[in-house]
């Protein structure tokens, strides 16, 4: 994994150099560059060509996406003579089933999907996740690009190649580990995501910092207010520093056997928590995220490994960036005895043990599945009876 800086030269069509930042995926043959910068998608056709292995594609975006960039992206594509289709979805976590998966892929099949065209996954999370869910499968596997819309997206989703759709049972449990073929993550578009999309998406962001980072974590402490609020340093300084992060960590552990394992540093609590609000929209994957993080601090101090304080801190800057941070910050029935139903379908149980990622303090997470019951069922109840 490396980064480059580079201005990506002027194009034929006069449009203005753009400053790019460049990270690599190291997976050897199945390795990508993600490419971040501002005004991407206006020359998406020049950035996406080289990995193109024929010249069509078919754009996959949403009902909120595809209205703000379809025909830029659509502009952009026929100026090269790319070929394409525009498939719109639904917006939001509903549309993450396997009944989308079906209509998208008999939709593609009925337009005459061919080998070695590429889809392009134009949007946040549910899209990349679903439109790399499709790519694996499609006449048993097609080249995709994800174009993240979100900060989530562009910090996280879109980047290492797990790609699927939830279950009736619970949170990605169906999907497949498929890589695209390069990333396009263009900031611009993150200025008409809404503040609650923004917010969620830093929740991600913040974790990286959790995980093994805490120069990060106390640089977003600093500045977090200032991402949010628009200031495009920042968000450019965030987004790489995170797609460097994540960058590494696939390339070490593709497909979680080990260290990648601790990207779900929070993620055993908020999927029950997601699974226990419905996938309507009530609470976002990042919302549930923040809370869980909470949590994972909050098991960790009560088994010994951390300080209190160091899950204080955390709820502060939560609270200070708008994020839920307590039980009442979102509407949800906390009952412990619920909760870990949902934990106990996770796709992280083994031996009919849920693994948690925990932390000796900031910047110090480890997977662990020895959590006593009780002690779970205490930290959620303490939590579910916390300040408001
Ligand atoms: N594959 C992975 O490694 C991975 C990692 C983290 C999260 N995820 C998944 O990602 C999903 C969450 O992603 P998300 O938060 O991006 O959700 P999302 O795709 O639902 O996007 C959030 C909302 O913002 C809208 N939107 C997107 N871009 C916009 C823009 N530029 N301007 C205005 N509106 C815009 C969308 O239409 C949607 O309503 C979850 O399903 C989660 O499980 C996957
Ligand atoms: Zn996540």
């Amino acid at each position: 994994m490396h980064v480059s800086t580079a201005d990506a030269g002027s194009p034929s069509d006069n449009t203005v150099p753009l400053r790019t930042d460049t990270v690599r995926v190291d997976l050897g043959a199945r390795g990508y560059d993600i490419i971040v910068g501002v005004g991407l998608l206006d020359q998406i056709d020049r950035l996406i060509t080289p990995v193109l292995e024929r010249k069509r594609v078919a754009v996959i975006t949403d009902s909120n996406v595809g209205p703000l960039y379809r025909t830029t992206v659509e502009a952009a594509l026929s100026r090269s003579s790319i070929t394409f289709e525009t498939f719109v979805l639904p917006a939001g976590e509903a549309t993450k089933t396997f009944g989308q998966i079906e209509r998208l892929t008999e939709a593609l099949l009925a337009e005459k999907a061919e080998r070695g065209m590429t889809l392009l996954a134009l949007g946040g999370g549910v899209i990349g996740d679903i439109t790399g869910f499709v790519a694996a499968i499609l006449l048993r596997g097609v080249p995709f690009i994800q174009i993240p819309t979100t900060l989530l997206a562009q910090v996280d989703s879109s980047v290492g190649g797990k790609t699927g759709v939830n279950s009736a049972h619970g949170k990605n449990l169906i999907g497949s580990f498929y890589q695209p073929r390069l990333v396009v993550a263009d900031m611009a578009v993150l200025e008409q995501l809404p503040v609650r999309e923004l917010r969620a998406g830093y929740a991600e962001t913040l974790k990286y910092g959790l995980i093994d980072d805490p120069e990060f974590f106390t640089w977003l402490e600093a500045h977090g207010t200032d991402l949010l609020a628009g200031d495009r340093d920042a968000r450019r300084h965030a987004v790489v520093h995170c797609c460097q992060a994540k960058a590494r960590i696939v390339a070490e552990d593709e497909r979680e056997a080990g260290r990648r394992a601790l990207l779900n540093l929070g993620h055993t609590f908020a999927h029950a928590i997601e699974a226990e609000a419905g996938y309507g929209g009530r609470v976002l994957h990042g919302e549930a995220v923040a809370l869980g993080m909470v949590l994972a601090f909050r098991l960790s101090a009560r088994l010994g490994h951390c300080d209190r304080g160091d899950g204080d801190r955390l709820e502060r800057h939560l609270i200070d960036t708008g994020l839920p941070a307590r039980a009442g910050d979102v509407d949800i029935n906390w009952s412990p005895a619920a909760l870990i139903e949902h934990m106990s379908r996770d796709k992280k149980v083994q031996d009919g043990r849920v693994t948690f990622v925990l932390a000796r303090g900031i910047g110090q997470a480890f997977t662990t599945n020895d959590v006593p019951d009780d002690a779970l069922k205490a930290v959620l109840a303490e939590f579910a009876d916390g300040p408001q």
